[in-house]
């Protein structure tokens, strides 16, 4: 078993090798190479990240590793190999750029593709199937580099996709993780937890990505020994998006200038579609408020958001202090 998963791993790094070589050496790569530089990723990512590029080819994989020994067994174990129907193994990431995805001791152990192509028949993003050496759950993307970081910056930023990552650590924000195109599991939360309590969840500024925010603030709230941080993106951007259109610097402005604590968001996310010029809508919109500052604000932030409340609806800060007052207590 574990001589299997020595195996696996060797085989990870010589096709990860492989890739990369294709990517930045040869003909082959020039495509996907031309690609990376248009969205702006520099050289040193690309080598940083150990980026590469899987050709068109649905024999590469066969035919690399035919002088090498290995059992096919064990390229269809890897997942980098997939059977078809008549039985042949073929190259699971055809016409993809590779992303590493890498353990805690920096060894990696599974890939994710992006597709260059516009197909919408193909997945964006296609990720290595799970082994014995890649539990999707467990692992976060560049947590091994970003580690050190996250104790030296005490806290850590958790993106939705790779190109977030890479971006911004480009742009010097290295603290900077994502997990595996799913919500944040309790294993990774759990990782992370052991090295900070300083969490800045910093996802795509569209819907989904405000959505996904919102269910990841509701899963950590009732964390207390984590203080959480939301930065909100500016005209549905991503972190990428946004560090193109504006710079590095602005990035890490937003970053230092821009992080809102949880409540605040959650009170922003209520109010998003709420026509305040309805006293229905209105009224419910604070009972709604309230109820949150109940369960889930400090004293401190409960006045504050209070007199926040009073202000935008133009209600009296008494009353509505009365009314938190008089709201069924929980639990
Ligand atoms: N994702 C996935 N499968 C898809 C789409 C997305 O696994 N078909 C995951 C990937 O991990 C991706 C993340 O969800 O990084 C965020 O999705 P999205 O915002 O659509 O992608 P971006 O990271 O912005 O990718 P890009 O900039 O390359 O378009
Ligand atoms: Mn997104
Ligand atoms: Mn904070
Ligand atoms: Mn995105
Ligand atoms: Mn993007």
């Amino acid at each position: 078993r574990s001589d299997e998963e020595q195996q696996l791993r060797k085989l990870y790094e010589q096709s990860q090798n492989l890739y990369h070589h294709i990517l930045v050496n040869t003909q082959l790569g020039q495509k996907a190479l031309k690609y990376l530089h248009q969205r702006g990723m520099t050289d040193e990512m690309i080598a940083t990240f150990g980026i590469g590029y899987a050709p068109e080819k649905t024999d590469l994989l066969t035919l690399f590793f035919k002088d090498k020994q290995v059992a096919p067994a064990l390229l269809e174990k890897s997942g980098l190999l997939t059977s078809t129907q008549n039985n042949t193994l073929i190259d699971r990431f055809v016409d993809r750029v590779m992303f590493p995805i890498r353990d805690q001791g920096g060894q990696t152990i599974a890939f994710s593709g992006r597709v260059l192509s516009k197909d919408p028949n193909k997945p964006k993003y296609l990720n290595s199937p799970e082994t014995s050496l890649f539990n999707k759950r467990k692992i976060l993307f560049n947590f091994d580099l970003a580690k050190a970081e996250i104790r030296k910056n005490s806290g850590v930023l958790l993106f939705e996709g790779f190109m977030d990552v890479i971006a911004a650590y480009q742009a010097g924000v290295k603290n900077g993780v994502a997990s595996m195109g799913t919500s944040l599991t309790d294993e990774q939360l759990y990782l992370l937890q052991r090295v900070t309590n300083h969490l800045v969840i910093c996802y795509d500024g569209d819907d989904p990505g405000q959505k996904a925010t919102n269910r990841a603030v509701d899963m950590l709230m009732p964390n207390r020994r984590l203080d959480i941080g939301v930065v909100v993106l500016p005209d549905a951007q991503d972190p990428d998006e946004f560090i193109k259109s504006h710079s590095p610097e602005a990035f890490r402005k937003l970053l230092t200038d821009g992080e809102q604590t949880s409540v605040r968001f959650k009170l922003d996310y209520l109010r998003r579609d709420v026509n305040l010029n309805n006293d229905k809508f209105k009224v419910d919109y604070l009972n709604q408020a309230l109820q949150l500052l109940q369960s889930a604000a400090t004293p401190s932030e409960q006045s504050l958001y209070m007199q926040h409340l009073a202000t935008e609806l133009g209600i009296d800060l008494a009353a509505i202090k009365t009314q938190f007052e008089q709201l069924p207590s929980r639990r």
